[in-house]
Protein backbone atom coordinates (compact mmCIF):
# COMPACT_ATOMS: atom_id res chain seq x y z
CA UNK A 1 0.00 0.00 0.00
CA UNK A 2 1.03 3.68 -1.11
CA UNK A 3 2.23 5.28 2.45
CA UNK A 4 0.66 8.61 0.89
CA UNK A 5 -2.04 9.61 -1.26
CA UNK A 6 -3.57 12.60 -3.36
CA UNK A 7 -6.63 13.91 -3.73
CA UNK A 8 -8.26 17.45 -4.57
CA UNK A 9 -9.87 19.51 -2.29
CA UNK A 10 -12.13 22.83 -3.61
CA UNK A 11 -9.52 22.65 -6.40
CA UNK A 12 -6.14 21.96 -4.48
CA UNK A 13 -3.83 19.04 -4.02
CA UNK A 14 -2.98 17.60 -0.99
CA UNK A 15 -1.21 14.37 0.31
CA UNK A 16 -1.67 12.49 3.20
CA UNK A 17 -1.68 9.03 4.66
CA UNK A 18 -4.14 6.03 4.26
CA UNK A 19 -6.58 6.23 6.62
CA UNK A 20 -6.99 10.13 7.15
CA UNK A 21 -10.25 11.35 6.90
CA UNK A 22 -11.50 13.93 4.37
CA UNK A 23 -11.79 16.57 7.02
CA UNK A 24 -7.85 15.70 8.16
CA UNK A 25 -7.21 16.13 5.14
CA UNK A 26 -9.20 19.75 4.34
CA UNK A 27 -7.58 20.94 7.44
CA UNK A 28 -3.89 20.71 6.33
CA UNK A 29 -5.36 22.31 3.47
CA UNK A 30 -6.62 25.18 6.10
CA UNK A 31 -9.99 24.64 4.29
CA UNK A 32 -12.79 25.00 7.57
CA UNK A 33 -15.32 22.41 7.04
CA UNK A 34 -17.86 22.73 9.70
CA UNK A 35 -18.16 20.24 13.22
CA UNK A 36 -20.20 19.39 15.86
CA UNK A 37 -19.59 15.81 16.80
CA UNK A 38 -16.37 16.21 15.80
CA UNK A 39 -13.36 16.37 18.50
CA UNK A 40 -10.03 16.21 17.27
CA UNK A 41 -8.58 13.44 20.10
CA UNK A 42 -11.76 10.93 19.97
CA UNK A 43 -13.72 8.64 17.36
CA UNK A 44 -14.83 10.02 14.62
CA UNK A 45 -18.90 9.16 15.42
CA UNK A 46 -20.32 10.90 12.02
CA UNK A 47 -23.23 11.41 14.22
CA UNK A 48 -24.47 15.50 13.60
CA UNK A 49 -23.94 15.49 9.56
CA UNK A 50 -23.00 19.52 9.56
CA UNK A 51 -19.39 18.41 8.22
CA UNK A 52 -21.35 17.46 4.92
CA UNK A 53 -18.87 17.73 1.58
CA UNK A 54 -19.59 16.10 -1.88
CA UNK A 55 -17.07 14.16 -3.40
CA UNK A 56 -17.26 12.42 -6.80
CA UNK A 57 -17.91 8.88 -6.96
CA UNK A 58 -19.95 9.32 -3.42
CA UNK A 59 -23.61 9.15 -3.62
CA UNK A 60 -25.17 12.13 -1.99
CA UNK A 61 -23.17 14.21 0.81
CA UNK A 62 -20.81 12.50 2.81
CA UNK A 63 -19.54 12.97 6.26
CA UNK A 64 -15.85 14.49 5.73
CA UNK A 65 -15.05 13.61 9.10
CA UNK A 66 -15.88 10.26 8.57
CA UNK A 67 -15.26 9.66 4.31
CA UNK A 68 -11.23 8.17 3.76
CA UNK A 69 -9.50 10.10 1.77
CA UNK A 70 -8.29 8.20 -0.97
CA UNK A 71 -6.44 8.26 -4.52
CA UNK A 72 -7.65 10.47 -6.86
CA UNK A 73 -10.45 11.79 -5.04
CA UNK A 74 -12.15 15.07 -5.79
CA UNK A 75 -13.90 16.78 -3.25
CA UNK A 76 -16.30 20.02 -2.77
CA UNK A 77 -16.69 21.82 0.57
CA UNK A 78 -18.12 24.93 -0.12
CA UNK A 79 -21.03 24.79 -2.43
CA UNK A 80 -24.78 26.11 -2.42
CA UNK A 81 -26.16 22.82 -1.92
CA UNK A 82 -23.71 22.02 1.11
CA UNK A 83 -24.69 25.04 2.78
CA UNK A 84 -28.17 24.18 2.62
CA UNK A 85 -27.93 20.76 4.05
CA UNK A 86 -25.83 22.34 6.47
CA UNK A 87 -28.02 24.94 7.79
CA UNK A 88 -30.77 22.48 7.91
CA UNK A 89 -29.24 20.03 10.08
CA UNK A 90 -28.65 23.21 12.28
CA UNK A 91 -32.22 24.32 12.08
CA UNK A 92 -33.41 20.82 12.64
CA UNK A 93 -31.38 20.53 16.06
CA UNK A 94 -32.34 24.67 16.91
CA UNK A 95 -36.16 23.18 16.85
CA UNK A 96 -35.60 21.14 19.46
CA UNK A 97 -33.35 23.13 21.87
CA UNK A 98 -34.79 25.67 24.19
CA UNK A 99 -34.18 28.94 23.22
CA UNK A 100 -33.22 30.76 26.41
CA UNK A 101 -29.54 31.69 24.99
CA UNK A 102 -29.43 35.07 26.84
CA UNK A 103 -29.74 32.39 30.17
CA UNK A 104 -27.62 29.84 29.69
CA UNK A 105 -23.96 29.70 30.72
CA UNK A 106 -22.49 28.55 27.29
CA UNK A 107 -23.62 32.02 25.33
CA UNK A 108 -21.15 33.23 22.99
CA UNK A 109 -19.38 30.03 23.85
CA UNK A 110 -21.96 27.91 22.21
CA UNK A 111 -20.58 25.92 19.28
CA UNK A 112 -24.49 25.16 18.28
CA UNK A 113 -25.20 28.93 18.46
CA UNK A 114 -21.76 29.76 16.64
CA UNK A 115 -22.60 27.32 13.90
CA UNK A 116 -26.26 29.07 13.41
CA UNK A 117 -24.48 32.54 12.96
CA UNK A 118 -21.89 30.80 10.30
CA UNK A 119 -24.07 29.44 8.69
CA UNK A 120 -26.98 32.32 8.23
CA UNK A 121 -29.48 30.04 10.09
CA UNK A 122 -31.52 33.45 11.75
CA UNK A 123 -35.10 31.63 12.25
CA UNK A 124 -35.89 28.34 12.73
CA UNK A 125 -39.56 27.33 10.45
CA UNK A 126 -40.44 24.01 12.38
CA UNK A 127 -42.38 23.43 14.68
CA UNK A 128 -43.31 20.06 17.00
CA UNK A 129 -43.07 18.30 19.49
CA UNK A 130 -40.09 19.09 21.69
CA UNK A 131 -38.18 16.46 24.21
CA UNK A 132 -39.05 17.94 27.76
CA UNK A 133 -36.41 16.87 30.55
CA UNK A 134 -35.84 17.76 34.59
CA UNK A 135 -32.02 19.16 34.83
CA UNK A 136 -30.14 16.52 36.94
CA UNK A 137 -28.50 18.35 39.41
CA UNK A 138 -28.48 16.43 42.25
CA UNK A 139 -24.79 16.90 43.05
CA UNK A 140 -22.18 19.36 43.92
CA UNK A 141 -20.65 19.27 40.53
CA UNK A 142 -22.16 19.37 37.51
CA UNK A 143 -25.50 20.20 35.66
CA UNK A 144 -26.83 17.81 33.14
CA UNK A 145 -29.54 19.44 31.16
CA UNK A 146 -30.56 16.76 28.52
CA UNK A 147 -33.43 19.30 26.52
CA UNK A 148 -29.95 21.61 25.70
CA UNK A 149 -28.40 18.05 24.40
CA UNK A 150 -27.83 17.54 20.68
CA UNK A 151 -26.59 13.84 20.94
CA UNK A 152 -23.34 14.54 19.16
CA UNK A 153 -21.72 11.46 21.78
CA UNK A 154 -18.82 13.98 22.67
CA UNK A 155 -19.71 13.04 26.48
CA UNK A 156 -20.19 9.74 25.75
CA UNK A 157 -16.93 9.42 24.00
CA UNK A 158 -14.44 11.35 25.95
CA UNK A 159 -16.04 8.97 28.87
CA UNK A 160 -14.95 5.92 27.55
CA UNK A 161 -12.14 7.04 25.15
CA UNK A 162 -10.05 9.18 27.21
CA UNK A 163 -11.50 9.06 30.79
CA UNK A 164 -12.33 5.45 30.34
CA UNK A 165 -15.07 5.36 33.08
CA UNK A 166 -17.72 4.41 30.49
CA UNK A 167 -20.48 6.34 32.78
CA UNK A 168 -22.40 7.58 30.17
CA UNK A 169 -24.21 6.04 26.86
CA UNK A 170 -26.78 5.97 25.10
CA UNK A 171 -30.71 5.18 26.22
CA UNK A 172 -33.78 4.66 24.59
CA UNK A 173 -34.27 4.98 20.65
CA UNK A 174 -35.15 7.20 17.83
CA UNK A 175 -36.78 10.56 19.23
CA UNK A 176 -36.28 9.48 22.79
CA UNK A 177 -32.73 8.93 22.65
CA UNK A 178 -30.22 10.78 25.09
CA UNK A 179 -27.65 10.67 27.02
CA UNK A 180 -27.48 9.23 30.37
CA UNK A 181 -25.82 6.89 32.97
CA UNK A 182 -26.83 3.15 33.07
CA UNK A 183 -30.41 2.74 34.26
CA UNK A 184 -31.14 6.51 33.25
CA UNK A 185 -29.76 7.02 36.94
CA UNK A 186 -28.88 10.44 37.94
CA UNK A 187 -25.20 11.28 37.89
CA UNK A 188 -25.03 11.41 41.68
CA UNK A 189 -25.08 7.69 42.23
CA UNK A 190 -23.78 6.68 38.96
CA UNK A 191 -19.91 5.53 38.97
CA UNK A 192 -19.25 9.00 37.86
CA UNK A 193 -15.46 10.24 39.30
CA UNK A 194 -16.97 13.87 38.36
CA UNK A 195 -13.77 14.47 36.65
CA UNK A 196 -15.91 17.03 34.56
CA UNK A 197 -14.23 15.73 31.20
CA UNK A 198 -17.54 15.78 29.64
CA UNK A 199 -18.51 18.83 30.75
CA UNK A 200 -15.20 20.23 28.80
CA UNK A 201 -16.18 18.05 25.67
CA UNK A 202 -19.70 19.25 25.50
CA UNK A 203 -20.70 22.16 22.72
CA UNK A 204 -23.26 22.93 24.26
CA UNK A 205 -24.91 24.03 27.85
CA UNK A 206 -26.30 20.56 28.19
CA UNK A 207 -23.36 19.61 30.63
CA UNK A 208 -22.01 22.51 33.00
CA UNK A 209 -19.59 22.97 36.01
CA UNK A 210 -22.30 23.45 38.27
CA UNK A 211 -19.88 26.49 39.95
CA UNK A 212 -20.22 28.10 37.03
CA UNK A 213 -23.62 27.81 35.92
CA UNK A 214 -24.52 29.31 39.61
CA UNK A 215 -21.71 32.40 38.88
CA UNK A 216 -22.97 33.58 35.13
CA UNK A 217 -20.57 34.42 32.83
CA UNK A 218 -16.81 35.22 33.92
CA UNK A 219 -15.16 38.67 33.21
CA UNK A 220 -11.94 36.82 32.04
CA UNK A 221 -9.89 33.56 32.38
CA UNK A 222 -6.24 33.49 33.84
CA UNK A 223 -4.11 30.44 32.75
CA UNK A 224 -2.79 29.01 35.99
CA UNK A 225 -1.12 25.38 36.91
CA UNK A 226 -2.73 22.92 39.45
CA UNK A 227 -2.14 23.48 43.25
CA UNK A 228 -2.88 19.89 44.32
CA UNK A 229 -0.42 17.97 43.19
CA UNK A 230 2.84 17.15 41.41
CA UNK A 231 1.81 16.78 37.46
CA UNK A 232 1.53 20.42 37.24
CA UNK A 233 -1.89 20.16 35.13
CA UNK A 234 -2.98 22.99 33.59
CA UNK A 235 -6.11 25.16 33.59
CA UNK A 236 -7.86 28.59 33.60
CA UNK A 237 -9.38 29.95 36.21
CA UNK A 238 -12.29 31.47 35.68
CA UNK A 239 -12.46 35.10 37.70
CA UNK A 240 -15.77 37.72 38.41
CA UNK A 241 -15.47 40.42 40.26
CA UNK A 242 -12.64 39.51 41.38
CA UNK A 243 -13.35 36.19 42.51
CA UNK A 244 -12.63 32.62 41.16
CA UNK A 245 -15.50 31.20 40.51
CA UNK A 246 -14.59 28.03 38.84
CA UNK A 247 -12.30 26.56 36.52
CA UNK A 248 -12.28 25.35 32.82
CA UNK A 249 -9.99 23.34 31.22
CA UNK A 250 -8.46 23.86 27.55
CA UNK A 251 -7.61 20.71 25.24
CA UNK A 252 -4.43 22.73 24.55
CA UNK A 253 -2.76 22.62 27.50
CA UNK A 254 0.34 20.48 26.90
CA UNK A 255 0.53 18.44 30.17
CA UNK A 256 -3.10 17.50 30.54
CA UNK A 257 -5.27 18.17 27.70
CA UNK A 258 -8.80 18.73 28.12
CA UNK A 259 -8.58 16.87 31.39
CA UNK A 260 -8.52 17.41 35.33
CA UNK A 261 -9.31 15.52 38.21
CA UNK A 262 -12.17 16.07 40.49
CA UNK A 263 -10.19 18.28 42.76
CA UNK A 264 -8.30 20.34 39.85
CA UNK A 265 -11.79 20.76 38.21
CA UNK A 266 -13.96 21.97 41.34
CA UNK A 267 -11.91 21.94 44.20
CA UNK A 268 -10.70 25.93 44.01
CA UNK A 269 -13.55 27.22 46.16
CA UNK A 270 -11.29 27.08 48.73
CA UNK A 271 -8.90 30.07 47.43
CA UNK A 272 -11.89 32.51 48.79
CA UNK A 273 -12.98 30.52 52.38
CA UNK A 274 -12.96 32.18 55.88
CA UNK A 275 -11.61 29.58 56.83
CA UNK A 276 -8.14 30.05 55.56
CA UNK A 277 -5.32 30.39 57.80
CA UNK A 278 -3.73 33.81 57.11
CA UNK A 279 -1.49 33.75 59.96
CA UNK A 280 0.22 31.41 61.73
CA UNK A 281 -1.07 29.86 65.26
CA UNK A 282 1.27 28.95 68.42
CA UNK A 283 -0.35 26.86 71.04
CA UNK A 284 -0.59 28.81 74.61
CA UNK A 285 -2.17 27.28 77.45
CA UNK A 286 -3.60 24.06 75.30
CA UNK A 287 -5.38 26.91 72.49
CA UNK A 288 -4.11 28.19 69.13
CA UNK A 289 -3.90 31.43 69.12
CA UNK A 290 -2.05 33.78 66.19
CA UNK A 291 0.84 35.21 66.40
CA UNK A 292 3.43 37.06 64.31
CA UNK A 293 5.86 35.11 61.42
CA UNK A 294 8.46 36.20 63.26
CA UNK A 295 7.70 34.61 66.88
CA UNK A 296 6.01 31.72 64.74
CA UNK A 297 9.85 30.73 63.11
CA UNK A 298 11.73 31.88 66.13
CA UNK A 299 9.89 29.17 68.33
CA UNK A 300 9.99 26.33 65.64
CA UNK A 301 14.15 27.74 64.93
CA UNK A 302 14.75 26.97 69.11
CA UNK A 303 12.80 24.25 69.13
CA UNK A 304 14.02 22.36 66.19
CA UNK A 305 17.78 23.44 67.73
CA UNK A 306 16.75 21.91 71.03
CA UNK A 307 15.86 18.64 69.63
CA UNK A 308 19.30 18.48 68.11
CA UNK A 309 21.28 19.33 70.72
CA UNK A 310 19.05 16.74 73.14
CA UNK A 311 18.87 13.88 70.56
CA UNK A 312 20.99 14.59 67.56
CA UNK A 313 19.99 15.59 64.15
CA UNK A 314 18.40 11.74 63.67
CA UNK A 315 15.70 12.96 65.52
CA UNK A 316 14.05 15.57 63.33
CA UNK A 317 12.42 14.45 60.07
CA UNK A 318 10.90 16.63 57.32
CA UNK A 319 8.14 15.31 55.61
CA UNK A 320 7.11 17.24 51.85
CA UNK A 321 4.52 18.01 49.87
CA UNK A 322 2.94 17.26 46.22
CA UNK A 323 1.55 20.63 46.61
CA UNK A 324 4.60 22.61 47.08
CA UNK A 325 6.64 23.45 43.81
CA UNK A 326 9.67 22.39 42.88
CA UNK A 327 12.21 25.13 44.42
CA UNK A 328 9.85 24.44 47.66
CA UNK A 329 10.74 20.94 47.89
CA UNK A 330 14.34 20.86 47.11
CA UNK A 331 14.57 23.88 49.59
CA UNK A 332 13.09 21.86 51.87
CA UNK A 333 15.56 19.02 51.74
CA UNK A 334 18.60 21.28 51.25
CA UNK A 335 17.62 22.29 54.65
CA UNK A 336 17.07 19.36 55.99
CA UNK A 337 20.92 17.77 54.72
CA UNK A 338 22.69 20.67 54.86
CA UNK A 339 21.25 22.81 58.24
CA UNK A 340 19.49 20.19 60.12
CA UNK A 341 22.00 17.47 59.35
CA UNK A 342 19.74 14.85 58.50
CA UNK A 343 18.67 12.23 55.73
CA UNK A 344 15.09 12.25 57.20
CA UNK A 345 13.83 13.76 54.32
CA UNK A 346 10.39 12.33 52.44
CA UNK A 347 7.23 13.30 50.18
CA UNK A 348 3.55 12.82 50.69
CA UNK A 349 3.61 11.69 46.49
CA UNK A 350 6.00 8.70 47.12
CA UNK A 351 3.06 7.20 49.37
S1 LIG B 1 -18.72 16.55 12.60
FE1 LIG B 1 -18.92 15.13 11.00
S2 LIG B 1 -20.83 14.22 11.35
FE2 LIG B 1 -20.57 15.54 13.04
Amino acid sequence: MADRLTLTIDGRQVSVPPGTTVLAAARLLGINIPTLCHLADLTPEGACRVCLVEADGVRGLAAACTLPAAAGMVVRTNTAAIREARALVVELLLANHPADCNACQRNLDCELQRLAADLGVRAVRFRGERRRYQPDDANPFIVRDNEKCVLCGRCVRVCKEVQVCNVLDWTERGFASKVTPAFDTALDGSACVFCGTCVSACPTGALAAKPLYEAGRPDKKVRTTCPFCGVGCNFDLNVKDGQVVGVTSDETSAVNGRLLCVKGRFGIDYVHSPDRLTAPLVKKDGAFVETSWDEALGLVAARLAGIKAAHGPDAIAALSSARCTNEENYLLQKFMRAVVGTNNIDHCART
